[in-house]
């Protein structure tokens, strides 16, 4: 399938309507995704980054039904990950010395995962590549999200190929922003940003306010996953920005585990509490051991204020809590605000565990949290409105 975006260029990926995990089993693909890669044919020919590594056959056959792939006079590598550089193998058997164009880590990243001598051409921000009256510009951008990370830039068609930053996972048929469902647009924007990018988001400040530095007119950001923004690109430059900033919504997010449903009855509860004190604030229960976890950290990045519960099993807390900590701690949310519950039968430690994980995480804990033994009595659920009412105005 080739699709045009704008004049010479042509879109050229794979549209993955089958994907519901990334990243291994890490990240989920509801909506499923695309690996776009482009054509641009001017008086030279260059390609913009291939197809993750199960689509390569198809890719490359693909290709050479469009174009003589003798002709293709540069590969452009923006990112070494394999879901963008998995096709490179195949491609690079067909016409073996065709230089390959990325950045100084690319060439180590690209080594690393093929460990084949290809004709690499290394590139810095600034470096310009002529195509024949248009030129591609090269940006490097480091950690966004790994170190070889990389922009370019089309001149003459004002094209931003932003590979992963920008991105959704989510496939559809018709590939540009003004065709698709907004609502799904913007929600994947947002999940990818907040389970992939969030690590990073000083950088993201920073390389966004140096390409709008280099005064380049913007018509259209090219991305490596789902639609291209062709259509008011400059909408998820200026989310980004928001997301970059600490983001927060007027949301209140619950996240629990419960074995015999104390621990969920104390959730509702103080989600009634929170309700009761503050009905603008918007208030959210998840349990995490039934939930999908990217989905609920897409409602923690919303989120000003989270309230973890578990109950308390051998001096700990239940394991789908604390497999989500390890993935929170890594994703470095700023500026939130936290607290704690949970049921107990002897000993009662899961509210201090929680609390721990949350501040190693780079929440500000606000309360030791509320714990309950055994099932919630009459008084204890009480305990548990109270303790939402509070916390309306503690997470805040
Ligand atoms: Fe879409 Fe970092 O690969």
């Amino acid at each position: 399938m080739k699709v045009a975006v704008k004049n010479n260029v042509h879109w050229v990926g794979k549209i993955d309507w089958e994907l519901r995990k990334f990243h291994g089993d890490e990240y989920s693909t509801h909506r499923g995704s695309s690996y776009n890669s482009y054509l641009i044919q001017e008086e030279k020919t260059a390609l913009v980054d291939t197809v993750w590594a199960p689509f390569a056959e198809e890719y490359v056959s693909n290709l050479a039904g469009e174009i003589e792939l003798e002709t293709i006079d540069y590969i452009i590598a923006n990112h070494a990950e394999i879901d963008h550089s998995g096709a490179l193998p195949r491609l690079l058997e067909r016409i073996p010395d065709t230089p390959v164009y990325c950045t100084a880590n690319g060439v180590k990243s690209l080594t690393g995962h093929y460990h084949r001598d290809w004709n690499f051409r290394v590139v810095k921000t600034g470096d310009r590549l002529n195509l024949g009256g248009k030129e591609l510009i090269f940006v490097e951008a480091p950690m966004l999200h790994w170190p070889d990370s990389m922009f370019c830039y089309l001149t003459g068609d004002n094209i931003l190929f932003s590979n992963d930053a920008f991105g959704q996972h989510y496939a559809s048929e018709y590939l540009f922003n003004d065709l698709v469902d907004q609502n799904e647009l913007i929600t994947e924007s947002l999940k990818y940003y907040a389970n992939i990018l969030t690590p990073f988001s000083s950088s993201v400040e920073k390389k966004i306010h140096e390409f709008l530095g280099l005064d380049l007119p913007l018509d259209i950001i090219c991305t490596s996953h789902g639609i291209i923004w062709r259509t008011n690109p400059a909408q998820i430059v200026e989310r980004y920005l928001q997301w970059a900033k600490a983001y927060k919504e007027n949301q209140i997010t619950i996240v629990y585990d419960t074995m015999w449903n104390g621990t969920r009855v104390m959730a509702e509860r103080i989600a009634q509490g929170i309700g009761n004190e503050d009905p603008d604030v918007n208030v959210k229960l998840f349990n995490i051991a039934v939930s999908d976890k990217n989905d609920v950290v897409a409602e923690v990045f919303k989120s000003k204020g989270v309230v973890f519960g578990s109950p308390t099993i051998n001096r700990g807390i239940l394991t789908a809590v604390a497999a989500l900590f390890e993935q929170i701690k890594g994703l470095s949310f700023s500026g939130k605000k936290a607290a704690v519950f949970g049921s107990y039968g002897w000993s009662g430690e899961s509210t201090k565990v929680l609390g721990e994980s949350l501040r190693q995480a780079g929440f500000t804990v606000v309360d030791e949290g509320l714990k309950v033994q055994w099932n919630p009595s009459e008084k204890n659920i009480e305990e548990c409105l109270a303790y939402g009412r509070k916390l309306a105005k503690a997470l805040s």
